[in-house]
């Protein structure tokens, strides 16, 4: 696995910070850091108010352990604009023995993105995300259509607001896989504004 191993802990290397006044180390999540936060080994919500840090936090922690910025598995990559806080480089990640070795890191608001990249890559990787084309189904179809297949044992997974395009049915189904995964160990990273993951 790029990046090493999953994440146990992370804090921040405050020699490495060149101005704790400015973003992003003025924002709560942020600033939290300060104080090491250990990580729970199975699956991690990343919970808050809108601005309180959670995406700008786990776009860094996608960096750390070897996604590109912008969404994506090692399968499936690209980047069409870099909009990534320097957070990264100051996060001290504390490693785990466990390499997982395939993985998904999906931003909120990649997803048109990421269809439109499967589309590209042609229809026998398009055929494995349904017999429609992602951009032929509904926001909340697509996203399923995309995750259900494309999440699988042994990964690592950093998953932002993965929720939004849901009704409550489609966030049960996105649950039961995210169960199935975490009882073979995992691990998850999820910023969540749903009180169905949450609860
Ligand atoms: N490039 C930037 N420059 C300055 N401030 C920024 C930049 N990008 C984000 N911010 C600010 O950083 C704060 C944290 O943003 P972030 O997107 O991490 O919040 P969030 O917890 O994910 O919010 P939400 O629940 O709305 O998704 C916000 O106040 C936001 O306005
Ligand atoms: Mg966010």
């Amino acid at each position: 696995m790029r990046g090493g191993g999953w994440i146990r802990a992370i804090g921040l290397d405050l020699d490495r910070v060149a101005a704790l006044d400015g973003y992003p180390y003025t924002i709560p999540a942020v600033q939290r850091l300060e104080d090491e936060f250990t990580l729970d080994p199975a699956v991690t919500f990343l919970v808050g108010a809108n601005g309180s840090g959670k995406s700008t936090l786990i776009e860094a922690l996608a960096v750390a352990v070897g996604f590109n910025d912008e969404s994506g598995s090692d399968s499936i990559t690209f980047q069409t604009r870099n909009s990534t806080s320097p957070l990264h480089e100051a996060l001290r990640v504390v490693r785990d023995v466990r390499r997982p070795p395939t993985g998904v890191f999906l931003r909120a608001e990649s997803l048109f993105n990421l269809a439109t990249k499967v589309e590209a890559l042609g229809p026998e990787v398009a055929q494995a995300y349904g017999e429609r084309g992602l951009h032929d189904q509904s926001h909340g179809e697509s996203f399923l259509s995309l995750a259900l297949p494309w999440f699988g044992p042994n990964g690592r997974y950093l998953l932002d607001e993965p929720e939004a395009a849901l009704s409550p049915q489609g966030c049960l189904a996105l649950l039961r896989r995210i169960d199935d995964l975490v009882d073979e160990g995992g691990p998850f990273i999820i910023a969540t504004h749903s009180p169905l993951l949450m609860a």
